[in-house]
């Protein structure tokens, strides 16, 4: 029997603090388009995500809003389930930590580090900056302030129980030598080895001036840390120990944001080692999505609602921006000017006028039917070619996490096909060849651009009449020529609308 590889995707699981924003939705349709291709690839595919809380910046913004924490975070966790939806991610998994699922393997973890000796009862009395949830020392902070958010970080002091931490510092240079994959981009993998150079403190893991927590399982006066509950989220997604913990851990991809990379290579590296679980293969950190350069921010009025924009401009259109203007591991600009220009520019009158004027083509003077090939020339050749070249290197591309240039290929050989089409002026001579090809390609085309825009990836789909879904095709088949002699297509509808700047 052949056995079906397994892919484990996770996002950062947000706080549903404030209403879902534009990095949010970011990261979560970069490892949706990595999640759908790896399932076109033949992989069975775990992909979680989820609302992180606990803590006591949600305590706070409860008691602001006059609500229970947990009836604030059951209202607010809606919206990021609405975002996923809205946006199109295929999530097999959406976990939110105040699930008893979650508790349980949140606590398991804590007690068995307890057992082996590694947590021990302290005072804390030391700095936190209650919107990032991280301890601080004086040195770390920049004029004063926290280091992400600008705000002064607050004194703290209260018991705690503290994880052993400081001692895993040597292996965690090892693991991270070892294992180039483990944090990517490499600039970030050096920042953190830098950071290690340091001596490595314990980690308070525990905290008594509130409760809103999972309850530490050896002391019920305690909550566990919101990181030391966080974190485990990517276990219980799988049912960790048991479930699909066997197939999926330890996972592929922790796909996060550039702000919680220490979290999650040193703080989550050291937890998964003293529990003698696994680490992730790789946590991949990708960039920032800033407004005419500096970072999305309340106060300055500078915060888009992803939702509100695939309302007005459309789903996949957002996706496409995203993917292909923000290089993938790097911070980028979000703008609607540069959004309508690259989906006039490049969705309507590149993409969705190929697919347009092929199909129309066929529709109304093919009589609905692809037409039957004869001898082919050098261009059609040419095109046959590009099919296997143009499938293999998107492949690669998406192998290696390239996304910006994945899609940036995939939308290179949309200009073929329209040189292509100009080229063979199918309305002058027999235009059989043409036709069928640019139904191939235009298949071809369907089933690469899943990942990026599934629902357009579907209409075409559907306009070329091909049998099942898209979503379940293999990539391989991309490149085929299955879109057979005598097939009738649908009549096509525009793909992309455009808009004003
Ligand atoms: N709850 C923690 C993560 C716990 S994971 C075990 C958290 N939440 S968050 O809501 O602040 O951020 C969620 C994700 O969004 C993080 O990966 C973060 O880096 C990312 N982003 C937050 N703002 C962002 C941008 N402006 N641009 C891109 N991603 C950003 O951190």
């Amino acid at each position: 029997m052949v056995k079906i590889k397994s892919f484990f995707i996770t996002t950062a699981i947000d706080y549903p603090s404030g209403m879902p924003h534009m990095g949010h939705a970011y990261e979560k349709i970069c490892a949706d388009a990595i999640a759908r291709f790896k399932r076109l690839r033949g992989f069975d595919v775990h992909f979680s995500t989820g609302t992180d809380e606990h803590g006591m910046k949600i305590e706070r913004k409860a008691k602001k809003a006059g609500k229970t924490p947990q009836r604030f975070v059951d209202e607010m966790a809606v919206f990021f389930r609405r975002l996923c939806e809205a946006l199109d991610i295929s999530y097999d998994d959406f976990i939110r930590t105040t699930e008893p699922r979650h508790a349980k393997v949140a606590q398991e973890i804590f007690r068995r580090i307890y057992e082996k000796g590694e947590i021990y009862k302290g005072m804390y009395d030391g700095l936190y900056c209650v919107e990032c949830e991280t301890y601080y020392t004086a040195k770390d902070l920049v004029d004063g302030k926290c280091p992400v958010h600008g705000n002064e970080p607050e004194e703290v002091s209260e018991e705690s129980y503290f994880f052993q931490m400081g001692k895993y510092r040597d292996r965690l240079v090892e693991h991270i030598k070892k294992h180039p994959d483990f944090i990517r981009p490499e600039s970030k993998r050096n920042e953190i080895l830098n950071r290690l150079h340091e001596p490595l403190k314990d980690l308070c893991v525990s905290r008594t001036s509130f409760d809103w927590g999972i309850p530490v399982p050896i002391d019920k006066k305690h909550v566990q840390y919101v990181w030391m509950d966080a974190l485990i989220n990517y276990l219980s997604t799988v049912g960790w120990p048991a479930g699909k913990s066997g197939k999926f851990w330890p996972a592929d991809i922790h796909l996060i944001g550039k702000d919680i990379v220490w979290h999650h290579t040193v703080i989550w590296g050291s937890i998964l080692m003293a529990a003698g679980v696994a680490l992730p293969k790789t946590v991949y950190v990708h960039g920032f999505v800033n407004i005419k350069g500096e970072k999305m921010s309340k106060s300055r009025g500078a915060v888009v609602d992803p939702l509100e924009l695939a309302d007005a401009y459309g789903t996949d259109p957002l996706r496409y921006f995203l993917i292909s203007e923000i290089p993938f591991g790097e911070d980028g600009d979000f703008s609607v000017g540069s959004l309508i220009t690259r989906n006039n520019n490049e969705l309507a009158d590149n993409l969705g006028n190929l697919i347009n004027r092929v199909l129309t083509f066929i529709h109304n003077k093919s009589a609905k039917k692809v037409p039957k090939p004869s001898r082919y020339d050098d261009l059609d050749r040419q095109l046959i070619q590009n099919l296997k070249v143009y499938t293999d290197n998107v492949g690669k591309l998406m192998d290696d996490l390239q996304l910006q240039e994945a899609l940036d290929q995939l939308m290179m050989l949309a200009k073929f096909g329209n040189e292509y089409f100009q080229a063979k002026e199918p309305w002058g001579g027999d235009p059989a060849n043409c036709l069928y090809l640019g139904a191939n390609l235009v298949k071809c085309i369907a089933v690469m651009l899943e990942p990026f825009m599934p629902s357009s990836a579907e209409r075409i789909w559907a306009f070329l009449r091909m049998p099942g879904s898209v979503h379940k095709q293999r990539w391989e088949s991309a490149k085929e020529l299955s879109v057979k002699a005598g097939h009738t297509i649908q009549k096509p509808a525009p793909l992309f609308k455009k808009f004003k700047i």
